[in-house]
């Protein structure tokens, strides 16, 4: 936010900035999720609705869980409507952590988890990230023997190393489970933004017992650019979904009516929002990878998936946070740095290419001409 604000500023003073730091799609909403959204604006669904979410809404979001992986979810215990994912992540907390408590955070993370754990007054236990993004397991192991303890956060696909869990790490966590008895916050956001052949897309199917031990965290803000909608929600068992309702119900009342209305339609056409991703998302993946691996001093092995290259520099010795500014400063190309997303992360910058790729090649070639200057 930091640097989008600054290059709005830069915007406002005649440069021409590519915006590579925001992680929105570009892309419309389908037809039909405008179209039904408003519809419910004129057939009156502006009213407030129950807190967990319309019945309808719930219904097709454990539609999803069995038609996409056989998986029988309860529609009126097991699913909570919220306000975007990070409602969803944010009550998660409040429901299963103590003040006092603490939660496993591997690097590189989400820039917004370690607030709302500092809100609910629960301390972070930041795990530094390994080369590959794979999960640091010694290092988890160590901390998950302290008895405070109490939970873990996986977000994969990952914001922004672009890490998919592989099967080992899988059991990895079931064996962390099982073994130290912890808590999984599974942010399942990019699910479906998937480049490789990976095991699974939630953790839902890969848990012996997920009502034990496992909030799902998911939403339609990326699957369909849904972003302002502010709509997402959360699996989990019915006593922590009694948790969860009081937070949406303390702090929002319940999800903005007609829009949930709009996520009933976007659910029924799920497979045409996947078409488009799989028409834009690969090529544009590819496409970045292509133009770092032409930009001496910047590398990157591979993006498996989410819309993010996590880039390593080595042209200079200088803070990330430094690089990004200048680059924005002097190419008018605005990136996120590392540290944004963790302390071990300096060296990286996050490039979104949730951009055309007339605007990612373009970034690279004003990159380039920076670098060479
Ligand atoms: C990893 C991750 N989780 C959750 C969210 C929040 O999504 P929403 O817009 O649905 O609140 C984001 C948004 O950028 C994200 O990157």
């Amino acid at each position: 936010m930091k640097f989008f604000t600054m290059a709005k500023q830069r915007e406002r003073e005649g440069h021409p900035v590519i915006h590579l730091e925001v992680g929105q799609p570009d892309f419309q909403p389908l037809d039909a999720i405008q179209n039904t959204t408003i519809q419910a604006i004129r057939e009156g669904k502006t009213t407030y609705t129950v807190s967990s979410g319309i019945p309808e809404l719930r219904h097709a979001i454990s539609q999803l869980y069995l038609e996409d992986f056989g998986l029988e979810i309860d529609p009126n215990d097991e699913v909570k409507v919220t306000v975007g994912g990070k409602q969803g992540v944010f009550a998660s907390f409040y429901a299963v952590l103590n003040r006092g408590d603490q939660i496993i955070l591997p690097e590189p993370y989400w820039v917004s988890y370690p607030d709302m754990a500092q809100l609910a007054g629960v301390k972070c236990i930041f795990i530094p990230m390994t080369s590959d993004f794979s999960l640091n397991q010694d290092k988890i192991l160590s901390n998950a023997a302290n008895e405070k303890t109490r939970a873990i956060l996986i977000n994969s696909p990952n914001n922004p190393s672009s890490h998919i869990l592989t099967s080992e790490e899988i059991r990895f966590l079931k064996d962390l489970v099982e073994d130290h008895n912890l808590f999984i916050f599974s942010d399942e956001i990019y699910s479906d933004y998937i480049f490789i052949d990976a095991p699974s897309r939630t953790l839902l199917t890969e848990l012996d017992d997920w009502r034990q031990n496992l909030i799902v965290i998911n939403g339609f803000a990326k699957t369909f650019s849904m972003t302002g909608y502010r709509l997402g929600w959360t699996v989990s068992n019915p006593e922590l979904g009694v948790g969860i309702l009081k937070i949406i119900q303390a702090s929002t009342t319940c999800p903005t009516n007609f829009c949930q209305w709009a996520g009933v339609t976007a659910l029924k056409e799920r497979a045409l929002a996947r078409e488009l991703i799989n028409r834009l998302f690969p090529e544009r993946r590819d496409v970045l990878m292509e133009e770092i691996r032409k930009t001496d001093g910047l590398s990157l092995e591979s993006i498996d998936g989410a819309f993010y290259g996590f880039v390593k520099y080595d042209f200079t010795n200088k803070p990330s946070e430094f690089v990004a500014e200048d680059i924005l400063m002097k190419a008018n190309v605005c990136l996120a740095p590392g540290t944004a997303f963790g302390q071990s992360a300096e060296g990286y910058l996050r490039v979104a290419f949730s951009r055309s790729i007339e605007e990612i090649r373009e970034a690279f070639e004003r990159i380039r001409t920076y670098l060479n200057q």
